[in-house]
């Protein structure tokens, strides 16, 4: 399957790792400051176009959507509710997957709180505390902010209620997670840990193997979790 990347930071650097190491992937190009400016300017044109980057890179994509649809993983975080939107429309010609956390761990964590959500806004008061290296560039992360709204997927009465996000940035974590339910008399903490970002490529490039099979549509890693199974 042949594969470009938008963006080389941290996370380009280890899917491009990963992908040299698998003989069924092709990297066709990476899109960054000192290679390749758009997707249409590659040797050849990708199946699937993965996005690690920024935000403000959304336009590689938007040119890409225009000119040779495929389908994308986007596993960059901190895009606003506007562009989600665009993003979401571009789902009609292509399958997307979107999310802010490509582990498996974290995708139960949310798919666990998702089953327990009435039961959580019901009972306890809740807290959110995410750690991350000291050069992530948005805060808080996009797995907070996905677990926040699972949360308040509980709560169809009080759907703005405060649900606070502590962010600290220490040293170079690659990310983690901890979700505090206050109780009365108890309290439940569950934490996940990323141990490196190679967790985070495994399941980039798993989900991009699943989708440049499916059909158009915005899909998420528990679609894709609950789809692995289906296919076992
Ligand atoms: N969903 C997940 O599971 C997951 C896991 C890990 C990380 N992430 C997200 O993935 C993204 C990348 O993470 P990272 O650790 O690799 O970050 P990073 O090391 O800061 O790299 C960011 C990359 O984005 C590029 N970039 C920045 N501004 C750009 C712009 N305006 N136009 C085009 N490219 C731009 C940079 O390109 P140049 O250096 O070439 O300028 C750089 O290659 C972040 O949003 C992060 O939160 C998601």
């Amino acid at each position: 399957m042949k594969v470009a990347i938008v963006g080389y930071g941290a996370m380009g650097r280890c899917l491009l790792e990963r992908i040299s190491r698998q003989d069924q992937l092709q990297c066709v190009g990476v899109i960054g400051s000192s290679f390749y400016r758009q997707i249409d300017q590659l040797p050849q044109p990708p199946e699937v176009i993965i996005d690690v980057s920024h935000p403000d890179a959304l336009p590689v994509l938007a040119r890409a959507m225009e000119s040779h649809p495929v389908p994308l993983v986007i596993a960059t975080t901190g895009y606003s509710e506007a562009q989600k939107r665009q993003i979401q429309r571009w789902s009609h010609q292509v399958p997307v997957v979107l999310s802010g956390n490509f582990s498996i761990g974290m995708t139960l964590v949310n798919r666990m709180l998702r089953c327990c959500a009435e039961q959580i806004a019901d009972f306890f008061d809740c807290d959110l505390v995410e750690m991350h290296h000291d050069h992530k560039q948005d805060s808080p992360s996009g797995s907070a902010l996905m677990l926040r709204q699972t949360l308040r997927q509980g709560e169809e009465e009080h759907a703005d209620r405060q649900i606070p996000i502590v962010s600290l940035r220490r040293r170079d974590n690659p990310g983690e997670h901890t979700v505090i339910l206050h109780g009365d008399q108890e309290q439940i903490v569950i934490t996940h840990r990323a141990f490196s970002r190679e967790l985070f490529a495994r399941g980039i490039l798993e989900a991009a193997r699943i989708i440049a099979q499916s059909e158009p549509g915005m899909m998420t890693m528990e679609d894709l979790l609950l789809h692995r199974r289906q296919t076992l």
